[in-house]
């Protein structure tokens, strides 16, 4: 456990995220009801929820935590794809080879409370998430109009593609950035 900022991190294994989902989803949907994301429907509860309950038994599913007290500041999470794995749904165009055929570390949501933001907690968590992390790259998707979109570029991510992952879902910026990092 380390902290930042007077919030303390942790790192928990799959078994533990059944107990911490709760919190999770209410941040999340508190989050995701903010512009650009205003609870469209890829963000709504129902489908982080159904989302999320599936890609936590995925093998290697981390989850990292920010809390002040008992109070949620912010979390991340994601799973391993194998080599050649890679978003569902449509993606123009076709990722580069090499990064489509070796494994890679998805990074799944990266959530800070409002009242948190801007002062680290965002890069520390994801730093947490990826430390020590034997995948030669990590991807995520980002929200062409989100601040996060060039919070991760001035991070080194670069984008490699668009990838619409549902067929109500907004086409999103598939960005990759080489481990570690
Ligand atoms: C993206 C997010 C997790 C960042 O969290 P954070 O704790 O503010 O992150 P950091 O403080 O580490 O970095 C924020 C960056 O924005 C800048 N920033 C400046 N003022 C800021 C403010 N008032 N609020 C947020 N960020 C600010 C910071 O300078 C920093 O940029 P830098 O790293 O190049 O210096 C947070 O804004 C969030 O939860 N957004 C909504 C959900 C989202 O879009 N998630 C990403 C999905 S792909």
């Amino acid at each position: 456990m380390t902290s930042r900022e007077g919030s303390q991190l942790r790192r928990h294994d799959p078994a533990e995220v059944d107990r911490l989902l709760d919190p999770i989803v209410e941040l999340y949907s508190e989050v995701y009801a903010e512009p650009p994301y205003n609870g469209g429907p890829l963000f709504s509860r129902e489908r982080f929820l159904d989302r999320t309950n599936r890609q936590k038994d995925n093998d290697g599913f981390t989850l990292v935590t920010a809390h002040t007290g008992s109070e949620l500041d912010g979390f991340a999470f994601g799973f391993p794809f194998p080599a050649g794995g890679w978003w569902r749904g449509a993606t123009t165009p076709q990722p580069p080879t090499e990064i489509l055929h070796v494994p890679k570390f998805a990074v799944i949501e990266l959530v800070v409370r409002k009242t948190r933001r801007g002062h680290g907690l965002g890069h520390f968590l994801m730093n947490a998430l990826l430390d020590g992390r034997p995948e030669p790259y990590a991807m995520l998707l980002a929200e062409p109009d989100a601040p996060a979109r060039t919070m991760y570029q001035r991070w080194g991510w670069q984008q490699v593609a668009a990838v619409q992952p549902a067929d109500d879902a907004p086409w999103l910026a598939a960005l990759v950035i080489p481990l570690p990092h």
